[in-house]
């Protein structure tokens, strides 16, 4: 084993906080078997940030050019949380150097930089070298735990998925422009949040392999531009000019799942009021139902129809040390304690780390850059579904996921 292990996050806005952290407090999860993980750098290209969240998640240092963290002798992990399109040169910089690379989602904001990364990954895993894509829901124990009972026959085959993110920080048209609202059809709603939604119902319920019914909209046309560095949510500036809006506020398909007798409707937002981060999934199977609440994230809904109708119906089920990966995960490690979106983070950084540092490991592996294509693949489908009017379009095969149901078997 490796004598200690060095981790640096790129880009340090929303998500690359949450990242910071999780390298921070992964090795308090679990059992300690990770040898010395080192926080050494926190990268952003705007200084004032990199350095506040350096001296705030207590890294030695900040940088404000990736270059110099893949220069660096003393990191062996890196995080790229920066917006989607600048995320292959970033992560093959990394890889070429000798990183290892947690990327977040979706994989790129286009499938040529996207495939060319898994690419690059493979010839990477020949130096032994590990690359991630983070999913983090694939961290909720709550979902999990549906799989888990779903796979034991509890609930049995799914065969009905209907899935939704709702989030709000696109409804008011003063929020400024960002890298969010440029881009092709598709890489709005689609790809922001419906990137985490079609990779929670292909973990439920299997891969996708066609779509139809694509349909986007963009719903606030215009934005004001920031005068200056604009984190999301922030008072800022404006410069007084406006500039269009190019992608989807809002998107819906349907999908059709491997087991061609499955299908779901799968719906995304940035423009739902009063819903900031509402993720809800639901599966319908052959003796029962579930479902799944991103706002009440340490409990599950449950329904079998062996309860019959005189008392059967949804109950509440409190997630706790009998579920998926709670048990000795959590400083206090009891039921009903609850938990939060940050955990998941740091269960995807503590599962790359064991993965790293080649220890047994009590999380299954994060999703592969493979993985990482074929979510957008999905994702490239619906934008073709929606340009040809809601038609059909077929998943190419060549990516099928196989880092979530096969490394859970
Ligand atoms: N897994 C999740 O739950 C989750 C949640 C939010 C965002 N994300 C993903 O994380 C990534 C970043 O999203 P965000 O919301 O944190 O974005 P953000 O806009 O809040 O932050 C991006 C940061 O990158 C910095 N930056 C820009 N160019 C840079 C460069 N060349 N080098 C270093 N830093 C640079 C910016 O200054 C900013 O601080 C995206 O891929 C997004 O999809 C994932």
């Amino acid at each position: 084993m490796v004598d200690s292990i060095g981790v640096a996050v790129i880009g340090a806005g929303m998500a690359g906080k949450a990242h910071a952290a999780a390298w921070r407090n992964a090795p308090s999860l679990f059992a300690p078997t990770l040898p010395p993980v080192r926080l050494v750098s926190v990268c952003d290209a705007y200084e004032p940030v990199a350095e506040e969240s350096a001296r705030r998640f207590g890294y030695e240092r900040h940088d404000t050019d990736w270059r110099a963290v893949a220069a660096a002798d003393d990191v062996d992990v890196v995080s790229v949380v920066v917006a989607n399109h600048l995320h292959r040169e970033v992560v093959e910089g990394l890889l070429d150097a000798g990183k290892h690379v947690l990327c977040e989602k979706p994989l790129s904001d286009s499938l040529e930089d996207a495939r060319a990364m898994a690419e690059a990954a493979r010839r990477a895993a020949g130096r032994g070298l590990v690359a991630r894509t983070g999913f983090t829901y694939r961290r909720a124990p709550g979902l999990a735990a549906i799989a888990e009972l779903v796979g034991d026959g509890t609930l049995g085959r799914v065969l009905h998925v209907s899935g939704r993110y709702w989030t709000d920080y696109g409804a008011s048209p003063d929020v400024p422009t960002s890298w969010r609202f440029t881009g092709a059809p598709g890489t709005g709603a689609l790809a922001d949040v419906g990137s985490h939604l079609t990779y929670v119902a292909e973990f439920l319920a299997g891969p996708v392999v066609s779509v139809s019914g694509g349909t986007f909209t963009t719903a606030v046309t215009e934005r004001p531009v920031a005068a200056g560095f604009a984190l999301r949510g922030q008072d800022v500036p404006l410069t007084g000019e406006r500039v269009a809006v190019e992608n989807d506020d809002y998107a819906t398909f349907s999908a059709r799942f491997a087991d061609g007798s499955v299908v779901g409707s799968l719906e995304v937002s940035r423009v739902a009021t009063s819903h900031p981060n509402g993720l809800v999934v639901e599966v319908f199977c052959e003796h029962g139902a579930a479902r799944w609440d991103q706002e009440r994230p340490s409990e599950i809904g449950l329904a079998l129809q062996a309860d019959g109708s005189r008392t059967g119906g949804y109950r509440q089920v409190v997630l706790g040390p009998d579920h998926p990966y709670v048990a000795g995960g959590m400083a206090m490690d009891a039921p009903g304690v609850g938990w939060g979106q940050n955990q998941m983070f740091e269960y995807q950084a503590r599962a790359f780390l064991d993965e790293v540092a080649g220890v047994a490991d009590p999380l299954p592996r994060n999703a592969t850059f493979d993985d990482g294509v074929h979510n957008m693949e999905v994702l490239d489908a619906v934008a073709r579904s929606a340009a040809d009017g809601g038609t059909a379009v077929t998943v190419p095969t060549s990516t099928v996921p196989t880092s979530t149901q096969e490394q859970d078997a």
